[in-house]
């Protein structure tokens, strides 16, 4: 197991939404689709929870694979994407343990706060990943806690990462395109400082 949380015992456990399971897209997503014309592409999203977003994708007519640790967000995002009656494959899979597609398979790889949970040494392996999954010139769209945020009690929200601490490791396979504010908003209406990061496969 590479992270110290049991993801599955967060959703298994979950009495009520998970603070990051919104239900709706991710705007940053939606404003990525449309400047990069990812419309039909092939994607991955990495750790895609109940898969909001993954359904998303497919609605943009994307091959999309999407995947997770846990079994059952894998779960909860199949019966969505039935519901939405879409297709999606899911694949159960640490990332840090495996590839999960075969390399250059995506133009796009999505993650909204997994990279960020990694270890430093398991961002160095994600990013490794992303870049393989890649074909040439792909992008990764990653959003991440920042640590600009500041914060009553630091146990409470996403990890906090500096922007050196977010690029550090993707910068010996990508280069960097974008990097800017932005906010995770939970479903009880607030919300936690983030970093959006658009990265191109050198
Ligand atoms: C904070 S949640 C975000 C979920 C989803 N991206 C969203 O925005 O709703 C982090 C997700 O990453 C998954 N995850 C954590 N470590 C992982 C790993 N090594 N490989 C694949 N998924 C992982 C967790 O199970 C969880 O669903």
């Amino acid at each position: 197991m590479s992270t110290e949380i049991s993801w599955e015992d967060h959703y298994k456990n979950a009495t009520d939404r998970l603070p990051w399971d919104i239900g709706t897209p991710a705007p940053e997503l939606e404003e990525a689709f449309g400047m990069l014309k990812l419309h039909g592409k092939p994607v991955l999203e990495i750790g895609c929870g109940t898969g909001t977003n993954a359904i998303w994708m497919a609605q943009q007519n994307c091959r999309v694979v999407a995947t997770d640790i846990s079994p059952t967000a894998i779960e909860q995002a199949k019966a969505k994407t039935a519901e939405a009656k879409v297709s999606v494959e899911y694949l159960l899979a640490d990332i840090c343990q495996a590839p999960a597609v075969k390399d250059g398979a995506v133009d796009f790889v999505f993650d909204r706060g997994v990279y960020h949970v990694m270890s430093p040494e398991n961002r160095q392996v994600f990013a490794k990943r992303v870049g393989e999954s890649l074909s040439a010139g792909g992008y990764w769209l990653c959003m991440a806690g920042s640590k600009d945020e500041v914060r009553e009690n630091p146990d409470v929200g996403p990890p906090q990462l500096s922007a050196v601490e977010v690029i550090e490791p993707m910068e010996r396979f990508f280069e960097i395109y974008k990097l800017d504010r932005a906010n995770f908003y939970l479903p009880n209406g607030t919300k936690h400082a983030a970093w959006i990061v658009l990265v191109r496969k050198r």
